[in-house]
């Protein structure tokens, strides 16, 4: 599908499906007009981030840890997702600290604020002090 382009595997497998997750959410929080009115686009976008579920390390010499003693042999599972819900930043889901940080740490954020901002935006010369209508699809009927 993507040419063997390991950032094009990324994006698909993991990317995408966080990007997915991130707009559903924004779409929630569109349909709360209390919330919908208030948020600013770097605050919507914040709110629907979300970070890998995890991301594999394995050591490259012995350490101790709070989990325990760490070998090489040891697979480390960083559960980014749960503390990206913890603390929302872009800085842990993007790992922007870190050697392996995002290449798409911009981009992702200015995608999703660029929806808000969108969705939020009313017609020209609509004068009108009404909310704008939800441009987003009606969820689907649970089954
Ligand atoms: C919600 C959206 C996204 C999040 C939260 C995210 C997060 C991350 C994280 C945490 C890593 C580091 C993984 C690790 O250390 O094992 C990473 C790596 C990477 N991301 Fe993203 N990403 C997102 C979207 C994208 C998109 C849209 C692209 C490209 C189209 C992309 C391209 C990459 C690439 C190429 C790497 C590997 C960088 C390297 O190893 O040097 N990401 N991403």
């Amino acid at each position: 599908m993507v040419g063997g382009d390991l950032a094009g595997v990324h994006a698909v497998g993991i990317a995408l499906h966080n990007i997915v997750s991130g707009i559903a959410r924004m779409q929630q929080i569109f349909r709360d007009r209390s919330q919908g009115d208030v948020l600013t686009a770097e605050a919507a976008g914040a709110r629907c981030l979300f970070a890998p579920g995890s991301v594999l390390r394995q050591p490259t010499d012995t350490a101790t840890s709070d989990a325990g003693n760490l070998t090489p042999e040891t697979l480390v599972l960083l559960k980014l997702q749960d503390a990206n819900a913890h603390a929302p930043s872009g800085d842990i889901a993007f790992l922007r600290e870190s050697w392996s940080r995002c290449p798409a740490e911009q981009w992702v954020p200015a995608l999703l604020e660029g929806v808000w901002r969108r969705a939020c935006r009313r017609p020209e010369g609509d004068g009108s002090a009404s909310a704008p209508t939800c441009p987003f699809p009606a969820p689907e009927p649970s089954r």
